[in-house]
């Protein structure tokens, strides 16, 4: 007879779940000594799992499927409708193809550099503040070069509103109310301007960079040969756009990360680019953004005793993973040092999901995403000085996404 795995009966609705936020399979795994789980999510029968063989199991395309898994509020908000993040198969693999030729190692560098000469901008103007808000900063800032780098035109009387929209479509990934509407209305407004972009690149009313993302995206074709609709276009683009955009995050992550490890403000001053990297890749696996992801059963199989059934929803718990203690030593400690000798893993590490991007939906962007983490880290470490005033810089792991509550506040800049 099977042994019936782990049933929580509690959590009876998405909310329960979004209010716990972060914590709430990796808190039922402890309880229930268990990485898997059942529970039920809007009267829907969910499974929840959590650690390294669970992301092995997740990422294998035979057994699961996205068709059907992002819940609509999240497409009309963070992803898009119909976008890559609900593809399966072949067309997937195509349409991949076409993100990751955008985010070779050559355009990764192109970026760094860009947000390298930007900071170094606002040096001067920072100079002339009380004080400013890294966050705030950093979103307008992203804006900025993604929309240089992608080949977007962008004046710079539009950057606030711009980013202001980029941001809130994350923002809004686990809200009800009006977090979720003006996640909305930014999409909405941002498909506008995309899709009308798209559409003059093609009648040649503009013309696109060679090489840019405005470029290759305008006149990607699908397996079918013909070219993606102008909307679709415009969502794909901005896949691109609101991520760069996002990094806003993980660099006020990386501020509170100097500000909290002075020790390691000192050594990566003479740090080599290792150093640099480590430290990135800790605030990546330690700070909460990513919550989870879903997939769906393709048809019905048994793992561990659990019997998945055919169009289950499967949660994989990518907080948790990135903290599970049989994986990581002290967890909850922030240690880049545990990078120093790491051997890498595709499925233990999975802050930008895991397996291999050509082959599965981990993000394309994890390239870039380190490329200007790192440009902002040497800034802040070795470019400036600054105070840091009393602040609340704490976050909540039952706000999805978490972000640090000041945003970090710097004041008395100074050039070094
Ligand atoms: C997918 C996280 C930055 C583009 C994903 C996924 C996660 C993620 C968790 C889903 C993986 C899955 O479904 O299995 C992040 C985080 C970022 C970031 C935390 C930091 C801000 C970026 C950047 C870009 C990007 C900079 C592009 C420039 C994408 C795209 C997908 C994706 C296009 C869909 C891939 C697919 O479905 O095959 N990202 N990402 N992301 N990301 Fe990122």
């Amino acid at each position: 007879t099977k042994q019936r795995i782990p049933h929580d009966e509690s959590l009876d609705n998405i909310l329960a779940l979004a209010q716990e936020g972060y914590t709430f399979i990796q808190d039922r795994v402890k309880r229930y000594n268990s990485n898997l789980f059942e529970a039920r999510l809007l009267g829907q029968q969910v499974i929840c799992m959590s650690g390294k063989e669970a992301a092995e199991l997740f990422y294998d395309e035979s057994r699961f499927q996205r068709k059907g898994a992002a819940p609509k509020r999240v497409q009309k908000t963070l992803l898009g409708e119909h976008a890559i993040q609900t593809m399966d198969g072949e067309a997937h693999r195509h349409r991949k193809l076409m993100f990751l030729t955008l985010m070779t190692p050559a355009h990764q560098e192109k970026l760094g550099r860009l947000v390298t000469e930007m900071w170094e901008d606002t040096i001067s103007r920072w100079e002339g503040l009380e004080q400013v808000v890294l966050f705030d900063e950093a979103k307008e800032l992203l804006c900025r070069a993604a929309c240089r780098w992608a080949g977007v035109p962008l004046e710079e009387s539009e950057v606030k509103e711009r980013a202001e929209d980029f941001y809130s479509m994350v923002d809004a990934f686990g809200a009800a109310g009006p977090r979720h509407w003006k996640g909305r209305r930014a999409r909405s407004r941002t498909e506008d301007w995309i899709r009308a972009l798209i559409e003059d690149v093609r009648s040649g009313n503009r013309q696109a960079e060679g090489g840019s993302a405005l470029l290759q995206i305008a006149f990607h074709t699908e397996l079918d040969g013909r070219q993606l609709e102008p909307q679709m276009a415009a969502i794909e683009l901005i896949n691109v756009l609101r991520p760069i955009v996002a990094i806003a995050n993980f660099i006020t992550y990386t501020a509170v990360a100097l500000h909290e490890h002075p020790q390691h403000g000192a050594a990566l001053r003479s740090a080599s680019g290792k150093e640099l990297e480590m430290f990135v890749q800790e605030v990546r696996r330690y700070y909460p953004f990513a919550p989870f992801l879903g997939a769906r059963v393709r048809h019905d199989f048994t793992w561990r005793n659990c019997e998945f059934k055919q169009g289950t929803l499967v949660l994989l718990d990518v907080y948790g993973t990135n903290r599970d203690a049989s994986l990581w030593e002290e967890p909850e400690s922030f240690n880049p040092e545990r990078f120093r000798n790491w051997s890498g893993s595709l499925f233990a590490f999975i802050p930008q999901g895991g397996g291999e991007p050509e082959r599965t939906h981990r993000c394309p962007g994890e390239g870039i995403t380190v490329e200007v983490m790192k440009a902002t880290l040497v800034f802040l470490a070795d470019h400036i000085r600054y105070e840091v005033p009393d602040q609340d810089m704490s976050y909540r792991l039952d706000r999805l996404p978490a972000k640090p509550e000041s945003g970090f506040v710097m004041s008395r800049i100074r050039r070094k």
